[in-house]
């Protein structure tokens, strides 16, 4: 018969091996961890507020100094109105009135491309940075279906950084004036955005 390795061993060593194996695991499980509960006040997290932004975007496809430029487009359809398939990039100025030439509070950065078949819908991917007042340096990050011939659209602020971390809301758009001629547009947006 086999005789086990605990019958030779002092009583006090196997206590002492149990011990040092528990620590063993708990010290790796603590090494291994990355992620805690934090409290907000840490964070100096206070009070979640509510903002309201007003402003104009302004979208120049057209001339010589165009804010927004065609990045791709679908090479094999030709089939829909709703130019499907095309994207585009934009750095958009940010006003505080219809006129371009009035204060500029930030731009919009990011992508605009047609994601429906059958009718204008824009999957909108853009960050509104910006570089006024107390948002100076601040962004917000937009991800939304923006159906631009619709009278209001909606669509979700998912994000934001510095003033605007945690931020969560939404922005709706109105076109303000469009020149089908040239396809310049300006936008009418107000923000309502939740952060601390
Ligand atoms: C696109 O399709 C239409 C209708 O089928 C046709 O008249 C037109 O020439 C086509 N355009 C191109 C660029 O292929
Ligand atoms: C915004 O912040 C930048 C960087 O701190 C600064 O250079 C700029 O003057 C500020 N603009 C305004 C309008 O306060
Ligand atoms: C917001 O975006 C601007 C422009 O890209 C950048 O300079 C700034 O650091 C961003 N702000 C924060 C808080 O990340």
């Amino acid at each position: 018969m086999a005789k086990t390795i605990h019958e030779f061993t002092p009583p006090y060593l196997i206590l002492l091996s149990i011990i040092l194996s528990m620590t063993a695991t708990t010290t790796a499980k603590e090494s291994e961890s990355f992620g805690s509960i934090l409290s907000p006040a840490k964070l100096g997290l206070k009070r979640e507020k509510l903002s309201h932004l007003h402003f104009y975007f302004h979208d120049i496809v057209s001339g010589r100094n165009p804010t927004a430029v065609p990045v791709a487009k679908a090479s094999m359809t030709n089939t829909s109105s709703s130019f499907f398939g095309s994207v585009m990039m934009m750095d958009d100025p940010l006003t505080v009135k219809p006129e371009l030439s009035s204060k500029r509070v930030g731009s919009a950065q990011g992508i605009y491309a047609s994601a429906s078949q059958k009718d204008i819908g824009l999957l909108m991917v853009m960050n509104f940075v910006f570089t006024e007042g107390k948002y100076n340096g601040s962004n917000l990050s937009v991800l939304g279906r923006n159906a631009a011939f619709l009278g209001m659209r909606e669509m979700p602020i998912v994000g934001g950084s510095g003033v605007f971390r945690f931020a969560r809301g939404y922005a709706q758009a109105r076109t303000h004036t469009v020149d089908f001629e040239t396809g310049d547009a300006i936008v009418e947006y107000n923000v309502y955005v939740f952060h601390y």
